[in-house]
């Protein structure tokens, strides 16, 4: 079986690079990882991965003969003709997808008549098209190009990339999208053969219109909390009418991460850019950046001036089972409520370690109670299953003040309530 399944090598091991290479060794493919970054690669090379992802440890280990790293280039082309790219494309200060690693890679291309570039990076609509033009332009012609993206979530990824709801293959109609179809085939899932520009925009527009359905709802609960609707019975009846669907439907902090905030600044930059002012995504942009602040309000509801409280955030990771900061409601308002003179005390089950360097001035504490002890108000701000289970009563004990704000909305209202806590959630209001 292994035998059968072609070699690839994917260029850039982070977090899609990893799971990728993971994933397709996992279905029997060779796999020639490369990165630029010599620590990582020999942390690798010791069979230590350098991210939290649940099952991803377990996954290259069980595949460790199929898995090689290298920091260089030449035996990933010697062994591979498909070249997946998986290199990061953070913002720029511009809101524009910076390209830097993705033209690096490009750079250092060799004449080729039969390898391909795989773009699983997310990338502006037109990269695809730019960079088959540089490759001609250097008479490397012989490149095939094909523009996969990556729709995996963080936390799932391993079981995104072997149950993915459908496989985009963007491409030029030649034997290197053929041969990524084939690759994908064991999964069995839809295949959306298209051009390299359509893929492109596919990975754009999803994110996007997720990022809209989280902002939208978000609204809807703002104004919940001023008409006494409760959200959460709101969301159910709208999901349950198949075209709008449950998932995506919940409020909170706002979304974080590394690709939301980034994929709609870049899609409404790219579009700005071709004259085009996408409206709704400025929108959906500022909504979340007001939703992070609006626990402040909360807050100051009960205790007034926020000089010298004491308030606990439980959860600091941009959502659950990760320890990825990126772009994290937490960050936002640790720093807000310091700014307003507020002593900040955080507990996170995996991202303290990231979360430190970040997050100046707040102390840590090794577990919730922990947190909880002696604070004004908690927070809770990452929806980590301890936290839904946690003893109330137990904290109301540790806690000097009462107040709970619910941010993710996954605390059973009642339970806290009954351990004469108060309870706030987002666009519902506390039992009665
Ligand atoms: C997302 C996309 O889901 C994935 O397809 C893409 O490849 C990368 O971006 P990820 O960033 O890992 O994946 O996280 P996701 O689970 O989608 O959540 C993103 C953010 O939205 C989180 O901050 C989460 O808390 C928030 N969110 C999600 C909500 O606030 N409400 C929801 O209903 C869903």
């Amino acid at each position: 079986m292994a035998s059968e399944r072609p070699p690839i090598a994917v260029i850039g091991t982070g977090y899609v690079g990893l799971v990728t290479a993971a994933g397709f060794a996992q279905l029997g493919s060779e796999v020639w990882c490369v990165d630029i970054d010599t620590d990582k690669i020999a942390r690798l090379e010791r069979g230590e991965v350098p991210i939290y992802e649940p099952g991803l440890a377990e996954c290259v280990v069980a595949n460790r003969e199929r898995l090689h790293f290298s920091d260089q280039l030449a035996p990933a082309l010697e062994h591979s003709r498909l070249l997946f790219v998986a290199v990061g494309t953070p913002p720029t200060y511009s809101g524009d997808a910076d390209l830097s690693a993705v033209h690096a890679v490009v750079d250092a291309m060799p004449v080729s008549d039969h390898h391909a570039l795989i773009m699983k990076s997310t990338v502006p609509v037109g990269t695809g098209e730019a960079i088959k033009r540089i490759l001609a332009e250097r008479g490397k012609t012989g490149f095939s190009y094909v523009s996969c993206p990556e729709f995996l979530k963080e936390g799932d990824a391993l079981d995104d990339f072997l149950h993915p709801d459908r496989v985009v293959v963007g491409d030029d109609g030649d034997w290197a999208g053929d041969a990524v179809v084939e690759l994908y085939a064991p999964l069995s899932a839809p295949i959306v053969r298209t051009d390299v520009a359509s893929a492109e925009m596919i990975k754009l527009a999803a994110n996007a219109f997720l990022a809209t359905k989280i902002s939208f709802i978000n609204e809807i609960a703002n104004v919940c909390e001023e008409t006494g609707a409760d959200v959460v019975e709101v969301a159910r009846g709208m999901g349950l009418d198949h075209r709008i669907g449950q998932s995506f439907l919940k409020p909170g902090l706002g979304f974080g991460g590394s690709c939301f905030p980034k994929d709609v600044s870049a899609l409404k930059q790219l579009a700005g850019n071709s004259g085009y002012h996408f409206q709704l995504l400025t929108a959906v942009i500022e909504v979340n950046e007001l939703q992070k602040r609006r626990v402040v309000a909360k807050l100051q509801k009960h205790l007034g001036s926020l000089v010298g409280r004491k308030i606990a955030l439980l959860g600091l990771a941009f959502k659950p089972h990760t320890d990825d900061m990126r772009e994290a409601s937490s960050l936002v308002l640790a720093a807000r409520l310091q700014a307003d003179g507020a002593k900040v005390y955080a507990y996170d089950p995996v991202a303290e370690e990231v979360a430190r360097s970040l997050l100046v001035g707040v102390e840590f504490a090794t577990d919730a109670l922990e947190a909880l002890t002696g604070v004004d108000a908690c927070v809770v701000v990452t929806e980590w299953p301890e936290f839904t289970t946690l003893d109330w009563s137990e904290a109301q004990a540790r806690m000097s003040g009462t107040l709970v704000v619910d941010g993710r909305n996954c605390l059973e209202p009642s339970s806290v309530t009954a351990a004469g806590l108060v309870y706030e959630g987002i666009g519902r209001g506390a039992p009665e």
